[in-house]
C-alpha cells in the first residue's frame, strides 16, 4: 500500500500479484473471456485491504473444546458496481464477501460533454445502516464515481470507499474536493486524461472489454 503526497486521499495497492494482473488487463491483446476473469481476481485481491476498517463485534461462541470469544461483522456491508464495468468486479468481491449486498447505479458518460448520466439505481432499503464500497475499475474525470457517491450521501450513507483499478490524477483530484471524507483504492495511478477523457495509459473502454462490445 502506497500514499503519495500529491493525493492524501488515495491508496494505491502495491503488490506484485496486483501490477501482473494489471499488465494482463492493460494488453490489447487480452480477450473478453481473459478480461472479465482477471478483473475478478483483481478486485478480489483489493478487496481485503480496501474492507480493512469494518466495524467489528465480538461473538462468543462453543469451539469444541471450550467456550471462545470470536469477532464477527457489526454491519451489513453493500457493494455498490457502477454499470456496467463495476459489475466485472462483483464476482470477485462476494467470493471475499459472501455476505454482502450488491446495490446497482447505472450512470453512462456522455462521451461528447464527459458528464455522468444516471440510468438505474437499485439499493438495499438500509444501505445506510452499514459501510458501502463502490466499485468501477475506471476513475477517469471522476464525475461518475462522485455522482454515486452524491447519491449514496443522499440515501444517508455515512462510511463510503472508493475501489478502482485505474486512477487519473484529475479524477483523484476531483474526488478529494467533492468527498474528501471517502478513500479512494485503486492498483495504478495513470499519467492523465487524453482529449477524449480517456485515461493514459489506461486500459480502454472496461466496459467494452468486459462485455466483448468492441
Ligand atoms: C466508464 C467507467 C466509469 C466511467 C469513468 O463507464 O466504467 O464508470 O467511464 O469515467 P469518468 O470518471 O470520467 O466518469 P462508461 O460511462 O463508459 O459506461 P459503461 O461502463 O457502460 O461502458
Ligand atoms: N472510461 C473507461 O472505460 N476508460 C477510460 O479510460 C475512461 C473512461
Amino acid at each position: 500500500m502506497r500514499r503519495t503526497p500529491d493525493h492524501p486521499n488515495l491508496l494505491v495497492h502495491a503488490h506484485p500479484l496486483i501490477e501482473h494482473k494489471l499488465g494482463i488487463l492493460r494488453d490489447v491483446a487480452t480477450p473478453p473471456p481473459t478480461f472479465r476473469r482477471v478483473l475478478g481476481e483483481i478486485a478480489g485481491l483489493m478487496t481485503y485491504e480496501s474492507l480493512r476498517d469494518l466495524p467489528t463485534r465480538t461473538r462468543e461462541v462453543m469451539t469444541p473444546i471450550k467456550a471462545c470469544s470470536t469477532v464477527e461483522l457489526a454491519a451489513p456491508v453493500t457493494i455498490v458496481p457502477i454499470l456496467r464495468a463495476g459489475l466485472g468486479m462483483t464476482d470477485g468481491i462476494l467470493r471475499l464477501v459472501p455476505e454482502a449486498r450488491v446495490g446497482h447505479i447505472g450512470v453512462q458518460r456522455n462521451e461528447e460533454t464527459h458528464q455522468p448520466v444516471e440510468y438505474y439505481e437499485k439499493l438495499p432499503s438500509d444501505v445506510a445502516d452499514g459501510p458501502v464500497l463502490v466499485v468501477d475499475p475506471m476513475l477517469a474525470t471522476g464525475g461518475s464515481a462522485t455522482y454515486a457517491v452524491h447519491y449514496l450521501k443522499r440515501r444517508g450513507c455515512g462510511s463510503i470507499g472508493f475501489l478502482c483499478l485505474v486512477a487519473a490524477p484529475e479524477g483523484v483530484q476531483r474526488m478529494a474536493e467533492d468527498h474528501p471524507d471517502v478513500e479512494v483504492h485503486a492498483a495504478a495511478l495513470d499519467e492523465r486524461l487524453d482529449e477524449n477523457a480517456y485515461i493514459v495509459p489506461g486500459l480502454g473502454d472496461a466496459g467494452d472489454r468486459v462485455f466483448g462490445t468492441l
